[in-house]
């Protein structure tokens, strides 16, 4: 797969210059319709995503974060949502402009996303062996490889068997437990720490915890090796035990296949865990963008540096937590200016008037804010 060129940022604000970025944005801009009128959801994002990098997205909700992960693999409900501006390139091909049959064709292979309620994404008449059969089926089609063999997905043959299941309470026997899936789709929930996959894979979707189904999900990423994972907070509905596991499969995403993941998250603290890299959202826009231990250790926006006072760090007790001041605004009546200067302790006259562009103030760290300029 070929990897897209670096590009520079649009508008005089600068994307960190990586070079060797397997996804680039530009410029982007994307609005919704409502009943109220229109909204930027995203205000023109640039950013660089390297290979093997794990990206935490930060930020309050209603900041732009998910937004930013369905324009990426074109899953924005359309309309209403409509991307106004912008490119993103991605294997050498601008995705804003892809026929959306080369787009089908990227999803899952080069581009995947898993997402905070995985049982949404998967389809609850086909059984989890037959869910990932089918992805490598799919795979192997696409790179013209011959598959293991003809493979027919069955759908359940009685909607009626699960309905007396629920009824009476109980699992009844289902001659489908003995039925054979592939070698690599029970590898792959191995893989993910299911410990009996064959009766796992048995399963339908129903029938899975909430953690178990998000392990499936992140198995069907296994399989089909993307290069870049976005995960829209995949741990947020998992205890902690099941969440440090989620974690440390996407490291092994990172390290065993080469994939970046895009780790959609509000909790500084799961970001502080897992993140190379870390991207502050606010309103739509990129204000910080720098190495996690960079930001973490020396945050340069006030903006960044309210959300980690915000939240209890194992060592710092001492520290009272403070709250921002104020709510994440109504972006249909975006404030003037620096979008966050209403919020802002240190806001002086320019910061009402004028939108601060992202700037790199020293190697790979990029902070949108007048105080830094
Ligand atoms: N389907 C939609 N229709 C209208 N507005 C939406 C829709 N989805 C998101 N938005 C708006 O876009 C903005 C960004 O939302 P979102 O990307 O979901 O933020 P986050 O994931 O950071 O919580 C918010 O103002 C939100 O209200
Ligand atoms: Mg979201």
């Amino acid at each position: 797969m070929g990897e897209a060129k670096t590009l520079p940022a649009a508008g005089g604000g600068e994307a960190v210059g990586f070079g060797d970025a397997v996804l680039t944005i530009k410029g982007l801009v994307v609005k919704y319709n409502t009943f109220r009128g229109e909204l930027t959801a995203l205000g023109g994002v640039d950013l660089n995503v390297r290979r093997s990098r794990i990206i935490a997205i930060v930020g309050e909700s209603g900041c732009g974060k998910s937004t930013l992960g369905l324009s990426i693999i074109r899953l924005l409900p359309v309309p209403p949502a409509r991307v106004a501006g912008g490119e993103i390139h991605f294997a050498g091909k601008n995705l804003v402009e892809l026929p959306e049959s080369q787009m089908t064709r990227l999803r899952g292979t080069g581009l995947s996303m898993i997402f905070q309620e995985p049982l949404s994404s998967l389809d609850p008449v086909y059984t989890v062996g037959d869910q990932l059969a089918e992805t490598i089926r799919v795979r192997d089609e696409r790179v013209g490889k011959p598959s293991y063999g003809p493979f027919r997905v069955a759908p359940a043959p009685e909607e009626s068997h699960r309905t007396a299941s629920r009824l009476l309470g109980a699992r009844l026997p289902r001659p489908r437990a003995s039925r054979k899936y592939p070698d690599e789709a029970i590898k792959a929930l191995r893989e993910v720490q299911i410990s009996d996959p064959e009766l796992v894979a048995a399963k339908y979707p129903h029938e899975l915890s909430g953690g178990m189904a998000q392990r499936v999900m992140i198995a069907t990423a296994l399989l089909e090796k993307p290069s870049i994972l976005i995960a829209d907070e995949p741990t947020s509905a998992l205890d902690v035990t099941t969440q440090a596991q989620v974690l440390e499969l996407m490291r092994e995403l990172r390290d065993e296949i080469g994939a970046s993941v895009l780790f959609i998250t509000h909790d500084l603290a799961v970001a502080a865990q897992i993140a190379d890299e870390v991207v502050v959202m606010y309103a739509g826009e990129i204000v910080e963008h720098a190495e996690a231990g960079q930001l973490f250790s020396n945050p340069m926006h006030p903006y960044t540096e309210g959300l980690l006072q915000s939240f209890p760090r194992k060592f710092k007790d001492e520290e009272k937590l403070k709250a921002i001041p104020g709510d994440v605004p109504d972006l249909r009546f975006p404030p003037s200016g620096c979008k966050f200067h209403p919020r802002c302790t240190y806001a002086f006259d320019r910061c009402r008037v004028e939108l601060p562009l992202a700037k790199e103030v020293s190697p790979g760290h990029r902070v949108a804010c007048f105080l830094r300029q």
